[in-house]
């Protein structure tokens, strides 16, 4: 923790008793600046120590009065807060020595040393076109591993991707029926996520398809050579074209293990169940009772085939094996919220103490505000139809704000994949978002453009600088109001990239980002940074400014994002 920061907190645990941990997530920003340069709110304390907030605050700030270092010029009470005022030089000095000394890992706590943090996200349905209600799923959990990454964790990406069930029925029968192969085999994507939609719409109005279907998948579940061979077509080019997806939004896994892998190990898992004497028989199905709160967990439908729930149990019985996991996180939409209480329900009965190490990390669903963004494909819009028109949009920005820039090509896609990205992220997670490309490319909104924006303006400064810089610049030379908000900011980082670990929650990196180029926006707004006849206070600006350029850049990588130097 920041020395200036562990200070407030430890005397204030040492005054009221509470633990440091609870204050530290009280601990912010007075609502006037003058007030000082952090505040502790007393409203939450009051039930624990029987006091109303207004005394606690001055009885806080008395007897902090006399126990400070030279690192805290004033304590102070305001009605329910204790307001502190830091020394700013020594405080700005110590933050930017901090980010000199620790470099790119600035932010990282490297809590995850030797430990292992496994991952399952994205995890498209093969069968049907990549569509863009799997960008939340991919942005979201990729963002997840790479602030786990940044943290040290040894990470395994898993991308369970499904290639089994219903699904694959339908686009068996569709084949089968309406396919040219020729045609399929010049542009099986495309092909095949017509078949897939045509197949989808038609079955509502003849439900002999659905029987079609079905027969397809039992022929496949028994190993019938025709439809194997199919399968195994399309799962290739699905895989293909993910991969292709992937590729675009810079994401990887390192294990590609799709649910087919484990429907073949019904049996392992109803026999290790079984042991526990957990698994009942009803109607013919197999299931596991968890309790009163929740529906049973259903291993063996009463034809026989394995189940989401028990491909599940296989796949997470596996990952244990193969990878003794000390975090693993599952990324979804709340809808599959229950599926995933009852899978680890199913193995808290069976004694297995490992599952406490499993999460489920929820996501709210994704629309789009009345636009037309691209054809829809049944009702599927395609991820990459959206992102094409995004790159687009950016591509038409920057040839108005900056038509002489070299690479515009490249920065568009930049700026246009990140923005799609970032209006992704930057939401609570369970909360349901909907945006448009409008505003998600608005370069003075809240969004990722306005954060490559500001990057790309320090970069410049930084480069204007007439003198290479220094970075060891006599910083103690700053001090100024607006110096020390950015400064202040800048000290947020590690614990803000903490917060987002803890609660596998990226939205805390954005909005921390958004402050901090505000702040920084700020500064540069209020003073000169290369004031020409100062050169040594220049230098220290310039210092700042690179402190400010190099977080950005590590924050908008934690999001899956690019830093592109001009824009
Ligand atoms: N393929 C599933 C879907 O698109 C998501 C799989 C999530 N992971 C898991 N282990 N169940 O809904």
């Amino acid at each position: 923790m920041n020395p200036f920061v562990e200070e407030i907190i430890e005397k204030a645990a040492s005054a009221t008793g509470i633990e440091d941990d609870s204050l530290r997530a009280l601990l912010s920003t007075p609502p006037e600046e003058d007030m000082g340069d952090y505040a502790l709110p007393c409203f939450t304390l009051a039930k624990t120590l029987r006091k109303n907030p207004a005394q606690i605050a001055t009885d806080v700030a008395a007897q902090l009065k006399d126990m400070l270092s030279d690192r805290i010029d004033v304590v102070e009470a305001a009605g329910a807060y204790v307001n502190f005022k830091l020394n700013r030089t020594a405080f700005i000095q110590h933050t930017l020595n901090d980010i000199d000394v620790k470099g790119n890992s600035y932010g990282s706590n490297g809590q995850g040393k030797g430990k292992i943090f496994a991952i399952d996200y994205s995890a498209p349905n093969l069968a049907k076109p990549f569509g863009i209600q799997h960008l939340r799923s991919t942005a979201i959990g990729n963002s997840i591993y790479r602030i786990h990454k940044f943290l040290g964790w040894n990470c395994v990406g898993i991308n369970y991707y499904g290639d089994y069930g219903a699904n694959f029925g339908q686009l068996l029968a569709a084949y089968s029926l309406w396919a040219d192969p020729e045609k399929v085999k010049v542009a099986p994507v495309a092909e095949l996520s017509d078949l897939y939609v045509r197949f989808n719409e038609e079955m509502k109005k003849n439900s002999e398809l659905r029987e079609e279907s079905r027969d397809r998948l039992v022929r496949l579940s028994a190993g019938d050579q025709e439809m194997l061979s199919l399968w195994k077509y399309f799962v290739t080019e699905g895989r293909k074209e993910a991969e292709r997806i992937y590729q675009i939004l810079d994401v990887e896994f390192e294990d590609y293990l799709g649910e087919s892998h484990f429907a073949n190990q019904l049996d392992q898992t109803i026999n290790f169940f079984g042991n526990h004497c957990l698994v009942e028989e009803s109607d013919g199905a197999l299931i596991i009772r968890i309790g009163e709160e929740m529906p049973p967990c259903m291993l063996r439908t009463s034809a026989g085939t394995s189940t989401y729930h028990s491909r599940d149990l296989a796949a997470l019985r596996y990952r244990w094996k193969r990878y003794a996991f000390d975090k693993m996180v599952y990324v979804t939409d709340v809808r599959q919220q229950l599926h995933f209480r009852q899978l680890f329900a199913s193995l808290q009965r069976a004694g297995v103490d490992w599952v406490n190490r499993c999460v489920h990390a929820p996501f709210g669903l994704l629309s789009f505000k009345g636009e037309a963004m691209g054809t829809r494909k049944g009702n599927v819009l395609l991820l990459e139809e959206v992102l094409d028109r995004a790159i687009e949009l950016a591509k038409n920005i920057i040839q108005e704000k900056n038509p002489d820039l070299l690479d515009k090509e490249s920065v568009a896609r930049q700026v246009g994949i990140g923005a799609v990205i970032f209006a992704d992220v930057n939401n609570r997670r369970t909360r349901d978002v909907s945006f448009s490309l409008e505003e998600v490319l608005n370069f003075d909104g809240e969004t990722g453009p306005y954060l490559q924006y500001t990057h790309a303006r320090f970069c410049s400064i930084i480069k204007k600088s007439r003198k290479p810089l220094d970075r060891i610049g006599n910083v103690s030379r700053l001090g100024e109001q607006a110096e020390m908000r950015v400064a202040r900011q800048l000290a947020e980082f590690p614990y803000q990239v903490d917060l987002a670990a803890a609660e596998n929650e990226p939205s805390y990196i954005t909005t921390y980002l958004l402050d901090l180029a505000t702040a920084a926006n700020k500064m540069y707004n209020e003073l000169q940074i290369l004031v020409p006849d100062n050169l040594e206070l220049a230098e220290a600006r310039v210092h700042l400014v690179d402190c400010v350029r190099s977080v950005l850049q590590t924050g908008l990588e934690l999001i899956g994002m690019k830093a592109p130097e001009e824009m």
